[in-house]
């Protein structure tokens, strides 16, 4: 009896943990996800340059899984994130409109909606992505010089192919260049035109890591497929770029580079509980206990030591 009795506990307390997870996982309902979707792209259409710096900053903050330390002052003044700082007096107000997101999900639902707003393809959206409240280690972004091997390698540690740098490599259709040297995006279309440009021999506003997909058989190959196949690539884009941005249950304190096999549950299929109830009057399950932001004033405030380059004259992003 006595086992049985611990057995129910078990059960019950199994329950418990799943449904709390679920509810951990989907802060947002869908309707104030379409609201705060409905916002972003009011913002796009007065600001052109904030959905593709939406889109690129998601490569930021999940490069070490998704976890919001993009906006730390000591992580956003960091010379592989030049030209992403105007992003950040642009999307912490949502934080405060909408008090149920993780800036993690916030950056990385304004990604999904540049990326639709471009006309590039739909991307599954995962909810739950936990703040990290520190900055990340520095040094583990690929850094714009770095050769394409090494880049390849770099991803190839968090768990994706070199094919998938040449996916992904195609967020470099989109961008835009304040006076920037070597800024990979020049277009605020989103498609295929990049893949087009590079076997065209275009080669301006290039990194050389973009040219040199053309050096390895495969890659060429699949650099020339997408340059004839929009839908191809749309369709891998989205397949890619969703697991990019899925790495959310990283172990948070490590120091290493998040790995691949530890993607979100797709929350948008599976609604909260709350999505019947208006968005402003929700009960909030976030932000994400743990260790709190220090500072949202925009002051940058990044500790020298973080500037190895000096003054950011390199590309806008990291190159990919
Ligand atoms: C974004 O759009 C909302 C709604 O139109 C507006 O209130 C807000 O000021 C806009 N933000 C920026 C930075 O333009
Ligand atoms: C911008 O992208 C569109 C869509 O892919 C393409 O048709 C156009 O040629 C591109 N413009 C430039 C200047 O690259
Ligand atoms: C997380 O990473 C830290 C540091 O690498 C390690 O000590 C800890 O055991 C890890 N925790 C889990 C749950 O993997």
């Amino acid at each position: 009896m006595a086992r049985l009795g611990i057995c129910k506990y078990l059960l019950s307390l199994a329950v418990v943990l799943f449904v709390s997870v679920h509810i951990a996982r989907a802060q947002c309902s869908e309707e104030t996800i379409k609201q705060m979707e409905a916002i972003f792209i009011q913002n796009f259409t007065q600001n052109e340059a904030m959905a593709p710096m939406c889109l690129h900053s998601a490569f930021h903050d999940c490069w070490n899984g998704c976890n919001g330390a993009l906006f730390l002052p000591e992580e956003i003044d960091r010379p592989e994130n030049a030209g992403l700082p105007p992003l950040k007096p642009l999307l912490m107000p949502f934080t405060s409109q909408f008090p149920c997101i993780s800036i993690a999900d916030l950056i990385n639902s304004c990604a999904v909606t540049a990326l639709k707003f471009l006309g590039g393809p739909s991307v599954p959206v995962y909810y739950g992505r936990l703040d990290r409240g520190v900055p990340d280690p520095p040094g583990l972004i690929p850094e714009p010089t770095m050769s394409l091997s090494a880049l390849i390698g770099a991803f190839n540690a968090i768990g994706f192919t070199k094919e998938n740098v040449v996916t992904l490599s195609g967020a470099h259709s989109v961008g835009v260049c304040h006076g920037i040297p070597m800024c990979p995006g020049h277009n605020n279309t989103f498609g295929n035109h990049y893949y087009k440009e590079l076997i065209e021999g275009d080669f301006e506003g290039k990194l050389h890591t973009d040219i040199e997909l053309l050096e390895d058989n495969t890659m060429r190959s699949l650099v020339q497929q997408y340059a004839n196949d929009q839908q191809q690539f749309f369709n891998d884009f989205s397949e890619v770029f969703g697991k990019y941005i899925s790495r959310i249950h990283c172990n948070q304190t490590s120091t290493g580079p998040c790995p691949l096999d530890d993607i979100g549950v797709p929350t948008s299929a599976a609604p909260s509980p709350q999505s019947a109830v208006p968005s402003f009057s929700e009960p909030s399950f976030g932000p994400p206990s743990g260790p709190s932001f220090p500072t949202f004033d925009g002051e940058p405030s990044a500790p020298s030591s973080f500037s190895p380059f000096g003054s950011s004259s390199g590309p806008e992003f990291f190159p990919i």
